[in-house]
């Protein structure tokens, strides 16, 4: 595992953007799993401007995110659809067939799940996924719990990730109680992991998670069994 220590948090992102730039440019039709959050946007608005330079062409790049609220319309700001839109598919060239964010509106969630993880499958797997870090220790919407989830499924969140995600709604009624997310297994077949961490708020949990025992109660603990981690950390 690769801790890289930056001292702010355009570092972080300047830095996150450089790693998915050499991805892309290494292998034009890589797989990326995206993260939403408030952490990844700096990298994502670093990665716009590198195509707005001609410096980067997304256009081989196929996308799998990370989770999506369940019962929530799409349009909404608050949407992870919505969110991805606003800080990156509108804003340079990944073709629409291309992006893929879970079903998280399906009827049938098992089966919508399944279809997830076979159409990570069928595009080769997932080069570099990024990810953020929970206060709680989540990755995805993987939950603190007893056992690591292995696929792509439908989790009640947690009383302090809703608390946490409230910032982002009027109110604490309107935060979704369920999302749709891959699961640890999922990504812990990526082949490269992009962790990043901001705030000081994260140096504990980022502490337990990267250097504290391997437990299901800490989700992302699990990434110290990962092969290729880079982690980006800043406060
Ligand atoms: C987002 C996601 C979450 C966030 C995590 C950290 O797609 O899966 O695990 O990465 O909640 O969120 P921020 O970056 O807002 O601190």
């Amino acid at each position: 595992m690769k801790i890289i220590e930056c001292s702010s948090y355009e570092q972080i992102s300047k830095y996150g953007a450089e790693i998915i730039a050499q991805q892309i440019n290494e292998k034009r039709n890589s797989v990326l799993g995206l993260a939403t959050g408030s952490t990844p946007i700096g990298m994502y608005r670093e990665l716009t401007d590198m195509y707005e330079n001609n410096c980067l062409d997304f256009s081989g790049i196929t996308t799998f995110n990370l989770d999506e609220y369940c019962g929530i319309d799409y349009n909404i700001p608050q949407s992870y659809h919505h969110f991805m839109q606003e800080n990156l598919f509108s804003k340079v060239n990944i073709p629409m067939k291309s992006i893929h964010i879970p079903d998280a509106s399906a009827e049938d969630a098992e089966t919508a799940c399944r279809n997830y993880e076979d159409a990570i499958c069928k595009a080769g797997g997932i080069d570099i996924q990024v990810l953020g870090l929970g206060h709680d220790g989540h990755i995805g919407f993987n939950e603190p719990s007893d056992s690591f989830p292995v696929i792509t499924h439908k989790v009640k969140l947690e009383e302090r990730t809703i608390l946490a995600n409230m910032r982002f709604f009027a109110r604490r009624e309107d935060v979704p109680q369920f999302a749709v997310t891959m699961g640890i297994g999922t990504i812990m077949k990526a082949r490269r992991i992009l962790l990043l961490v901001f705030g000081d708020d994260k140096e504990e949990i980022m502490k337990r998670a990267l250097t504290g025992k391997v437990i299901p109660q800490v989700p992302a603990s699990v990434l110290q069994l990962h092969p290729d981690v880079t982690v980006l950390y800043g406060k």
